[in-house]
């Protein structure tokens, strides 16, 4: 009889994946990290206390958590747009100290460059690289290309729809070629379905193009459907509550959404994320005090 718990039971299929994952060479390290930052009164407040995880390469990890636990002052960190107040950050054994071109950044709100055509957009990124104007030019096309928005490479930001939008952020962060793309809640600003859409199609670039990805949610499900693994932080400090390894196949289909080890792995987060649902049943008496009739 199997006494895991139903998120941690495993095809031997799926064992094996995280075992050949736990083999790759470790792109991005954390070590024991600290944040702290300065209350009004001059006191010190610690928000993230002894973060350690390790990315492996071409994982895909989402980071979840309460609001407010330190979720987008970790993926700061990494991009070294934040300094740290204890331990490392290392991305190929090097360690992070400012913002680099190894590290592809997407955010929630719409980023482009309101005054940039979509192209003028991608090409950005790589004349920051270093690239000249005709090759940032080419590979800014290139990128168009595999993002299928090729035909609106001169309209600007504003003339595209929300996940159109964040499609050429996307292209705009891949186009140099990073090592890792950090995402914070990049699909957080769309409606249901373009979510869903961005969703597959995030996993569709991931599976063709060379890259680990970082990524920030507050939704469960989507923490479950895209990534190999999941960090679980806690709030006051934040800290690792647990790592979860998804216990689902890749590709990803809708069909696994409703799938036993999906839906378990959700039950599992939804516990981890909000713990205070066990005592909520105490909150309901105050509606039962109103006299609400119980037998409609
Ligand atoms: N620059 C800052 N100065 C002071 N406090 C900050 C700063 N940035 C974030 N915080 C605080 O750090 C905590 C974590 O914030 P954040 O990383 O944005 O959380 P999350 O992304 O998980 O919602 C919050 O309490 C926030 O108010
Ligand atoms: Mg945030």
């Amino acid at each position: 009889m199997d006494t895991l718990p139903e998120y941690k039971r495993m095809t031997p299929a799926l064992r094996d994946r995280f075992e050949r994952l736990k083999k790759r060479p470790v792109i991005l390290e954390c070590r024991d990290v600290v944040k702290e930052f300065q209350n009004g009164g001059g006191s010190t407040r610690r928000v993230l206390d002894k973060i350690s995880f390790e990315v492996h390469n071409r994982e895909f990890i989402s980071i979840i958590g309460p609001s407010g636990c330190g979720k987008s002052t970790l993926i700061r960190l990494i991009a070294g747009l934040e300094t740290l107040n204890g331990g490392d950050i290392l991305l190929d054994k090097v360690p992070v100290t400012k913002p680099g071109a190894e590290r592809g950044m997407v955010f929630q709100k719409y980023t482009l460059f309101p005054w940039l055509s979509v192209l003028r957009n991608v090409m950005f990124g790589l004349e920051c690289a270093g690239k000249d104007r005709d090759t940032a030019d080419y590979m800014a096309r290139q990128w168009l290309d595999i993002i299928g928005l090729e035909k609106y490479a001169n309209y600007y930001p504003c003339q595209l729809s929300g996940g159109m939008q964040q499609r050429v952020a996307i292209a705009r962060a891949l186009a140099p070629q990073p090592r890792v793309l950090l995402m914070d809640e990049p699909f957080g600003a769309l409606d249901a379905q373009t979510r869903t859409q961005m969703q597959n199609y995030l996993l569709e670039v991931w599976k063709n193009v060379d890259i680990t990805i970082l990524f920030v949610t507050h939704d469960l499900d989507e923490a479950v459907y895209l990534s190999d693994r999941i960090l679980a932080l806690r709030a006051n400090p934040g800290k690792i509550n647990e790592i979860i390894e998804v216990p689902l196949e890749h590709p990803r289909t809708q069909e696994m959404i409703l799938s036993a080890p999906f839906q378990a792995t959700r039950r599992r987060l939804d516990e981890l994320i909000n713990p205070h649902r066990a005592t909520m049943k105490n909150e309901f008496k105050i509606i039962n005090m109103v006299g609400a009739d119980h037998n409609f």
